[in-house]
C-alpha cells in the first residue's frame, strides 16, 4: 500500500455498574490515526497523553502493530502513525483497548486484511487480558462478551443516542491497583444482585430506558472496593446518581452518569465540584454511546 490511510478508533466504557469484566459501550470520544509507509516504525501523538507518548513511553499502539505482522508471518512494514488523540489516558476509558484495537486494525489495513474482525478480537482480548473494552472498540455499540475457553462469545447491540456525563479526577490510579484491590471471591448474594442487573442493564440501555437504568445500575462486586480508593471517588458517585444512572467507568478513576439533556452540563459541574472541593482537578466530557467500532476514514 503506497498512500495514507486512516483510521477512527473510540473510547469504551467497561462494567457499566454490574457488568463487570463482560460488558462495555463504545462512546462519541475518538482517536483519529493515520498510517504512511515509512523506512521505520514511528509513533507520534497530538492531545491527549501526547507529553507521555512522544518521550518514547513504551506503547501499546505499535506493540500490537508489531504483533499482528509476526501473527501474520510478515516481515515488519515500516510506518509513519499520527494519532490525534481524544481519548483521555489512565482514565477507565479504554485509551490502552484503543491503542491495541487501532494497532491491531491499522496493520491488518495495511496488509490488506488476511484477517477477520473475530481473530482481531481475539489478539486484542489477550493482549488486554479481557474483552470488555477491546470488543465495543472493535464493533461499536454496546457489546456483552464472555470467554470460553479460546473463544469469545460477543453479541453486539445498537443503542439510541442518550446523554452520558463522564468525570475525570486527575488521580494517580493504575489498572493493576484497582484489580489488586478487588476481593478473590464474592458472596451468592452479591452474585444474585450483580446478575439480574447486568441482564436489566442490557435491555434499559437497547431500549433508552432510563429509569430502569438508574435502577438497576448498581453494582456489588467492584465499585466500592475501588471507590474507597478513590480520592473524593465516593463522593462524587453519590453526587453522580442523583443525576441519572451513574457507574464507576471501567476500573475507574471516572464516573459516569446517563442523564437527561438538559441536566448534563449541570451535572458536569456538580460531579466536578465535588472534587473540587478536595483540590482535585477534573476534567469533564458530554457525550453519547456510538454504534461503530474501529473503522477507514
Ligand atoms: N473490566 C475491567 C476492570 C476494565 O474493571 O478491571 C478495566 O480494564
Amino acid at each position: 500500500m503506497s498512500r495514507m490511510m486512516k483510521i477512527r478508533v473510540p473510547a469504551t466504557s467497561a462494567n457499566l455498574g454490574p457488568g463487570f469484566d463482560c460488558m462495555g459501550l463504545a462512546l462519541d470520544v475518538w482517536n483519529e490515526l493515520s498510517f504512511e509507509p515509512a523506512v521505520k516504525l514511528s509513533y507520534h501523538v497530538t492531545g491527549e497523553g501526547a507529553d507521555k507518548f512522544n518521550k518514547g513511553a513504551k506503547n501499546l499502539l505499535t506493540k500490537a502493530y508489531s504483533n499482528l505482522y509476526e501473527i501474520c508471518g510478515k516481515a515488519l512494514m515500516g510506518a509513519s502513525i499520527r494519532a490525534r488523540n481524544e481519548i483521555l489516558v489512565s482514565s477507565g476509558l479504554g485509551s490502552s483497548a484503543a491503542a491495541i484495537v487501532a494497532g491491531l486494525f491499522g496493520a491488518n489495513e495495511m496488509l490488506g486484511k488476511p484477517l477477520t474482525e473475530n481473530d482481531l478480537l481475539k489478539i486484542a482480548t489477550e493482549m488486554e487480558g479481557h474483552p470488555d473494552n477491546v470488543a465495543p472498540a472493535l464493533l461499536g455499540g454496546l457489546v456483552v462478551s464472555v470467554m470460553n475457553k479460546d473463544e469469545i462469545i460477543t453479541r453486539r447491540y445498537e443503542i439510541p443516542p442518550l446523554t452520558l456525563v463522564i468525570v475525570k479526577p486527575d488521580v494517580e490510579w493504575l489498572t493493576k491497583t484497582a484489580r489488586a484491590v478487588l476481593p478473590k471471591s464474592v458472596s451468592r448474594a452479591d452474585a444474585v444482585h450483580n446478575i439480574g442487573r447486568a441482564a436489566l442493564v442490557v435491555d434499559a440501555l437497547c431500549k433508552g430506558d432510563l429509569d430502569l437504568l438508574q435502577l438497576v445500575m448498581e453494582d456489588r462486586i467492584h465499585q466500592t472496593y475501588r471507590l474507597r480508593h478513590i480520592s473524593g471517588g465516593m463522593a462524587a458517585y453519590k453526587c453522580a446518581k442523583k443525576h441519572g444512572a451513574a457507574a464507576l467507568s471501567g476500573a475507574g478513576p471516572s464516573i459516569i452518569v446517563f442523564t437527561q439533556p438538559s441536566q448534563a452540563q449541570y451535572a458536569m459541574a456538580d460531579i466536578q465540584s465535588v472534587f473540587g472541593e478536595r483540590g482535585i482537578k477534573t476534567k469533564g466530557i458530554i457525550t453519547c454511546p456510538n454504534n461503530k467500532g474501529v473503522h477507514r476514514i
